[in-house]
């Protein structure tokens, strides 16, 4: 019944001639995003079935700041379905409680990682929107970004300047701006861009590097470190956010200079594969196994802004590549991208067969979840 359900909500979604009836009566089979989205249900329920901790409101397992890129995923999934199966998690989870008790304090909460204190933002505020969504008063979720202006240090060590902590303030500035009209916003997001663009942190293949040397932060030499598959997709959906705030659509072309340079130098066979992806070897350790959910979900958020549909037809066909892999080779018979023991081993490594390899986690769980969401909203149909 929860299937037809949806069935009918994407058939009106996608603007599909079928109806609840033709479905039933001529057993159709499920187009390709519906295919997705229903994808996506099931390893939602297994993923928070096996894994929420209704007692931490914490994911078994999880961290910080991948618990609230899980949080997000479940939201995004909610506004695709347009159930609320997870409608009572936010309050219940440790990222909710926080945002709903007024006394929290947010420095100690994230206790100096300011990538953290991103991720968490983004959690918040994609919380808020499924609340307005249904109705629902939000405002504890809009909690608001206090971190400074250009050039973000990764942690208040001040020892590092990092490629993903300036494009998660890229990506905040810009939305939050989006959100509030608020001309402070952005103001950083543009100075950000301003300081990211000359820092040297995007290579020469259009990749960026982890970070920049920390013996000497301030003479921006790239160091070299590996480009890890989020920081391309992180900085694409922060560049489409100020691109949507100021009207330059010249972002959009250095967003796709990463993106591009993603697809055909960090993929096998079209599918991504994490540096520490390895089939045979288990080597990525818990963040780097939500990595490439992060990337193809920031390529959603991409593709929400720039709002054009000859760019949504340019990834289209790679992001129901990414899906397939995912259910192919990631997927196990629980419906976890994770999970021990199965008889099968799968799990975090999409881009082959698995032999024993993958890792099972709630991160790759949500990695793969984030993948068939956005395959749900910008495939082809
Ligand atoms: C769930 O969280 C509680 C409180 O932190 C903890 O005591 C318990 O061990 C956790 N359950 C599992 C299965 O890890
Ligand atoms: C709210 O936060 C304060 C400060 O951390 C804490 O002492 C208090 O127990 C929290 N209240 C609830 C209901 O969690
Ligand atoms: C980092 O900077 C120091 C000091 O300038 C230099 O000696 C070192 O070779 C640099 N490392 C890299 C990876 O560029």
């Amino acid at each position: 019944m929860f299937l037809l359900h949806i069935f009918t909500i994407l058939a009106t979604l996608l603007g599909c001639s079928f109806g609840l009836s033709e479905i039933i009566v001529n057993a159709k089979p499920l187009d390709h995003c519906t295919r997705a989205l229903s994808d996506a249900q099931t390893i939602a329920n297994r993923l928070q079935s096996h894994y929420f901790n209704a007692t931490s409101g914490q994911f078994n397992d999880g961290e910080l700041w991948t618990d609230a890129n899980t949080l997000e995923d479940l939201h995004n999934l909610m506004l695709a379905t347009e159930n609320n199966l997870f409608g009572t998690v936010a309050d219940n989870s440790y990222l909710g409680k926080a945002a709903l008790n007024s006394s929290t304090d947010w420095s100690s909460f994230i206790d100096g990682s300011y990538d953290d204190a991103q991720w968490c933002i983004l959690a918040l505020w994609k919380i808020a929107d499924y609340k307005a969504a249904r109705g629902q008063d939000n405002t504890p979720y809009m909690v608001s970004v206090c971190i400074c202006g250009g050039g973000v240090w990764w942690s208040s060590a001040k020892s590092y300047k990092n490629a993903i902590t300036n494009e998660l303030f890229l990506l905040t500035s810009a939305s939050g701006y989006l959100r509030t009209r608020d001309q402070n916003y952005l103001d950083n997001a543009n100075k950000e861009w301003a300081w990211l663009i000359n820092s040297g942190m995007r290579n020469s293949d259009g990749l960026y590097n982890d970070g920049l040397n920390s013996t000497d932060p301030a003479a921006c030499t790239n160091n070299g470190q590996t480009t890890w598959t989020y920081n391309q997709g992180v900085v694409a959906s922060g560049l489409a956010a100020l691109s949507a705030a100021n009207g330059d659509t010249s972002l959009l072309d250095q967003a796709e200079i990463t993106l591009d340079a993603t697809i055909s130098r960090l993929t096998v066979n079209s599918i991504l594969k994490e540096s520490c992806d390895n089939v045979n070897a288990a080597t990525c350790d818990h963040d780097q196994q939500i990595f490439k959910g992060i990337w193809t979900k920031h390529l959603q958020y991409y593709l929400d802004n720039a709002n054009d549909v000859k760019i949504t037809a340019k990834y289209s066909s790679f992001l129901g590549s990414q899906h397939s892999a995912v259910i192919n080779n990631a997927k196990n018979s629980n419906n976890d991208i994770s999970f021990l023991p199965t008889p099968d081993y799968k799990g975090s490594v999409w881009y082959a067969p698995s032999a024993r390899g993958s890792i099972w986690s709630p991160e790759s769980s949500a990695s793969g979840l984030a993948a068939c969401i956005a395959d749900a909203k910008y495939g082809q149909c």
